[in-house]
């Protein structure tokens, strides 16, 4: 299930303003990588080219190539609903759906590409989807129950059972901790360990001792200033990142010093 990421020479456009340039790197099946940086380097704007939800903004494209599996996202006849089932995406407010159950949460996107599913096999569906997100023990009796009545981190792992129903490839995840309080956070953490058994996960993090943490490749994004794009700095081992990285802007940035 789990696929390799390959991104060349890719530059991200708002209209005419160049947001990302020249981002270039690979990421193996499997992992955990994660993206950090300073806010307005790019972060967000980048992760989004990764399943093409960049492009929804009006005037949004890119130049260059995002290969999964070999085959790119952006090549011609590709249908981005398609490639969002495959490369599914978890945003920084957990955002269920506040009026549906917490089944019919769960079975969200897959509605979408499948109406007539027999009730058995979406009971079956429900059941594996809250397991593989941790909060089949918590939510079991209370299925019919609104996902507004959960807490936000259950909120979040109830959007991770939504994302990863579908059976996607690859889970984004954009700041998925940073509403949640520490307890939540290391069960998201716990979490991303587990899934990354069987699908590649990107995180984008301002939590330094979360990348270090749950991420096995850390990239390092920055920006020289306003206006001006955000590109890759550094790529890396997590712990090549944090303990010995090969630029100073790295460095300083993972001890503290600015951002
Ligand atoms: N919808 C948009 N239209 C135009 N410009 C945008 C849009 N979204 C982001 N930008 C610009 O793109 C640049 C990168 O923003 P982005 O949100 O990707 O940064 P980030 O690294 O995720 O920051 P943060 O850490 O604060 O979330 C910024 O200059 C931002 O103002
Ligand atoms: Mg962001």
């Amino acid at each position: 299930m789990s696929k390799r990421i390959e991104v060349r020479d890719l530059d991200v456009y708002y209209g005419t303003f160049r947001a990302v340039e020249g981002v270039t790197l690979t990421i193996e099946p499997r992992t955990v990588t994660a993206f950090i940086g300073p806010s307005g380097c790019g972060k967000s704007t980048f992760i989004r080219t990764l399943n093409r939800m960049h492009e929804v903004i009006p005037g949004a494209r890119v130049d260059g190539e995002v290969l999964i599996d070999g085959n790119n996202l952006y090549g011609p006849g590709v249908d981005p609903v398609l490639v969002r089932r495959q490369v599914g995406m978890v945003f920084q407010r957990p955002n269920p759906f506040p009026t549906m159950s917490i089944r019919e949460n769960v079975l969200a996107g897959v509605r979408l590409n499948n109406t007539r599913m027999p009730k058995q096999e979406a009971d079956e569906l429900v059941e594996k989807s809250l397991m593989g997100a941790n909060l089949w023990n918590e939510v079991k009796d209370r299925l019919d129950k609104p996902g507004s009545g959960l807490s936000g981190g259950q909120q979040q792992r109830l959007c991770i059972a939504r994302t990863i129903a579908v059976s996607p490839e690859v889970i984004l995840m954009d700041e998925p901790c940073s509403a949640l309080d520490p307890i939540s956070t290391l069960a998201i953490e716990d979490l991303i360990e587990e899934l990354k058994t069987e699908y590649t996960i990107v995180i984008v993090t301002h939590n330094m001792q979360q990348a270090s943490r749950v991420s096995d490749k850390t990239a390092f994004f920055n920006i020289e200033g306003t206006g001006k794009p955000g590109k890759l700095i550094e790529y890396d081992d997590t712990t090549t990142i944090f303990s010995n990285p090969s630029v100073k802007a790295t460095e300083d940035y993972v001890s503290g010093k600015f951002g």
